[in-house]
């Protein structure tokens, strides 16, 4: 087994979301997922491509609400490329037996191959092997080689090559009662030997111009057309049987959002017109990954768990690549891979930033600054709340506004329920994190005396000013800690959960560190404060464990052997529960790691320190009991809880880690979520499985036959 091929044989309908997922291929400033070029969206298919940072917003009706969001927006597409034998029909899924199929992503080069035989209605055999890439070089550019073989036939081969420009947001299916036409065609043409389409954004107002050359050596005919929100070339040419014919598809994408430009249609037209061969492409994209190799390679004993490994890193990579440095945008939770959580921005970078700070500063330092732009924004919700400094948001996209969702369908219940997630205000305290840690493996002085410190102190001032004395501690009231399936106190009618120790602790830890930083523009006042909630957090215990929020310690005890004999599958807990007319806020079981977050971030020393810093009596065997209490009541149904779980255990009890090792490392490649991974990768957790491999802990523990199992 080669750990730097990810190979599918054969076609699996129900798989192909997944497969198409897994073999995206991206630059950083776009990705297109690994559908084949003669599919449309069909159910099966689904064809996208996401511009870094293009969002759009639309307002939908659900529910009798009036709601509005944006989205990441699905690009027009530029793959689509399919061919004739003679007579016969147009090859699309539906119109040819699939005799061989095999499609081969190489992680080394950052390619995606397919090879194919088909036989049409008519009897024609055909094979046909193609290659594609989405340029690490030249982030504009990708490009798609097809090699076609009659097999049992000679006459005319016609080819067809085409920008699509009819497309919309229509991935994940619980989204699709919500208006998803973001794109409005405003030209086509299909001049020169170039096709070339213009998009506008619906409401964005972003331009995203495709432009494509396709060639074929030798005698051949050519026809262009063009109509509203398509432009095609169609290619004809005399083949005889056994003789190959290739076809090169050069495309280039911009958007009005790129720099040094004088507009996205003039030059996406240029830079096909001048881009080189597919062979001259395909070398400089291969030295650029082999470039960016060098930096991230982490290695494994096992090559299966090797190939994961660099799965997994390859995603993260072509997500966020040094291009980001060029451009304004964050991390999306999943990738630019597919349409869930419509390529928001949430607190996952911080799972990803061990990784990439110490080998791609310039990555986490555009991640950051992404967040520093949005300073103003953040400030202004503070404000608006009620507070000091900047409030950063729980989903956030182009501008920096909270981009949360006010309801979610609860697809086993069919009801459209109110969502608080947006409390999630601890996402703040993930960037300072952030901050913290792009500090400490850059020491760049100057980052920090700028946008860097800028972040941590008014993150700050805000954690300052949502805190309240009572008594001789300060209280946090009416947020979300990250376990999501607490919103709330049964009984209570407003939202929002009181002294979630997560949140507690991070603050704590952030004043430590802003008062180590000790800026020049914080005042005495401020100072005195902010080491005031450095000593007096408040943190809640019961039965010698950390509470996770205050009350924690009250909830009922689920049965989860009951459940888990039940449904089987629990990880969504909460729609499991709410279709029964029950919620979860009611129990004690956690959708994901929430006190062992501050084992994650802190680690247990660091953890201690602050605990006992604020005066708590705090122990290695407390730490144990609270590992193991919260262990005991987490269903994970966020693929980070496996990434915590896995590393906390591994320092703590070496032993009792391996499972999770072993479902973080599963998470995507075998969509442990249950069909999750089709509608985009799990971008915080693919991170985290390269960070725990990269520390020396788990590293070798993991056999193939335990990742089989
Ligand atoms: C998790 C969050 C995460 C988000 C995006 C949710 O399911 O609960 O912690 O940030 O997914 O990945």
């Amino acid at each position: 087994m080669d750990p730097w091929l990810l190979v599918y044989d054969g076609c699996d309908l129900a798989q192909e979301g997944l497969r198409e997922a897994l073999t995206t291929l991206g630059n950083g400033c776009f990705a297109t997922r690994g559908a084949a070029p003669e599919a449309r969206a069909d159910g099966v298919h689904y064809p996208g491509t996401y511009v870094a940072g293009c969002y759009d917003r639309l307002v939908s009706r659900v529910a009798g609400r009036t709601v509005d969001n944006e989205d990441l927006v699905n690009a027009p597409n530029w793959l689509p490329l399919t061919f004739r034998a003679r007579t016969g029909d147009w090859f699309a899924p539906d119109t040819a037996e699939i005799l061989t199929a095999r499609r081969t992503l190489d992680m080394r080069q950052g390619t995606l191959t397919r090879l194919l035989r088909v036989r049409d209605r008519l009897g024609h055999v055909t094979r046909v092997e193609q290659r594609r890439l989405v340029s690490m070089d030249e982030p504009h550019l990708a490009a798609l080689r097809t090699t076609l073989v009659a097999e049992n036939w000679s006459g005319t081969l016609r080819v067809r090559s085409a920008l699509d420009g009819d497309v919309v947001n229509a991935g994940v299916a619980r989204y699709r009662g919500l208006a998803g036409r973001h794109l409005v065609p405003v030209r086509s043409h299909a001049t020169g030997g170039v096709t070339g389409l213009l998009a506008r954004t619906a409401s964005s107002r972003v331009e995203i111009a495709l432009a494509a050359r396709t060639t074929l050596a030798g005698p051949h005919s050519s026809e262009f057309r063009a109509g509203r929100g398509w432009a095609r070339h169609d290619l004809g040419v005399d083949v005889a049987e056994g003789r190959e014919v290739t076809v090169d598809k050069i495309v280039a994408l911009y958007t009005s959002r790129d720099r040094a430009i004088a507009s996205c249609e003039e030059a996406a037209r240029t830079a096909v017109t001048r881009a080189d061969s597919f062979e001259e492409l395909l070398g400089r994209h291969t030295r650029a990954w082999a470039r960016l190799w060098e930096r991230a390679h982490v290695t494994a004993e096992d090559s299966d768990v090797q190939q994961v490994l660099n799965l997994y890193v390859f995603h993260l990579l072509q997500t966020v690549s040094p291009h980001v440095a060029g451009l304004d945008a964050g991390l999306p939770a999943r990738g630019l891979h597919g349409e869930a959580y419509r390529g928001h921005v949430f607190w996952d970078e911080v799972f990803a930033f061990p990784f990439l700070a110490p080998r791609f500063p310039e990555i986490t330092e555009a991640l950051l600054r992404y967040r520093w732009r949005r300073l103003p924004e953040a400030r202004w919700a503070a404000r608006q709340a009620g507070y000091a400094g900047a409030m950063f948001p729980w989903q956030s996209a182009s501008d920096g506004r909270e981009e949360t969702q006010t309801l979610h369908l609860n697809p086993r219940s069919g009801r459209w329920l109110p969502d608080n997630s947006h409390l999630q205000r601890h996402v703040g305290l993930a960037v300072a994190c952030n901050v913290w840690r792009h500090h400490e493996a850059t020491g760049d002085g100057a980052f920090l005396a700028g946008p860097g410190g800028e972040l941590l102190v008014e993150i700050a001032r805000f954690f300052a000013s949502l805190a309240v004395r009572e008594g001789d501690r300060y209280a946090i009231r009416g947020v979300m800690g990250p376990d999501e399936y607490h919103d709330g106190y049964p009984g209570r009618a407003e939202p929002g959960l009181d002294n979630n120790a997560y949140t507690n602790v991070m603050t704590a830890w952030l004043m430590r560190r802003v008062l180590e930083l000790d800026p020049a523009d914080l005042g005495e006042e401020e100072r005195r404060r902010f080491s005031d909630l450095a000593r007096r957090m408040r943190v809640d215990f019961h039965d010698g464990v950390i509470s996770q929020f205050e009350g924690y310690g009250d909830l009922l005890e689920l049965d989860w052997d009951a459940y888990r004999a039940k449904y089987g599958d629990i990880r969504r807990l909460d729609r499991i529960l709410e279709a029964e007319g029950d919620t979860p806020n009611r129990y004690k079981a956690s959708k994901q790691a929430d006190v062992l977050m501050l084992f994650h971030l802190l680690g247990a020393d660091g953890l201690a320190e602050i605990l006992t810093g604020l005066g708590y009596a705090w122990d290695r065997a407390a730490a144990t009991r609270t590992v193991d209490y919260y262990l005991a009541r987490t269903c994970h149904g966020s693929t980070l809880s496996a990434i915590v779980h896995a590393g906390v255990l591994a320092r703590l009890r070496p032993g009792a880690s391996q499972p999770f090792l072993i479902e973080a490392l599963n998470s995507d490649v075998r969509d442990l979520q249950g069909g999750t991974t089709a509608e985009g990768v799990h971008l915080g957790a693919m991170a985290g499985v390269a960070v725990l491999f990269e520390g020396a802990h788990p590293r070798n523990a993991v056999r193939a036959a335990d990742r089989c199992g």
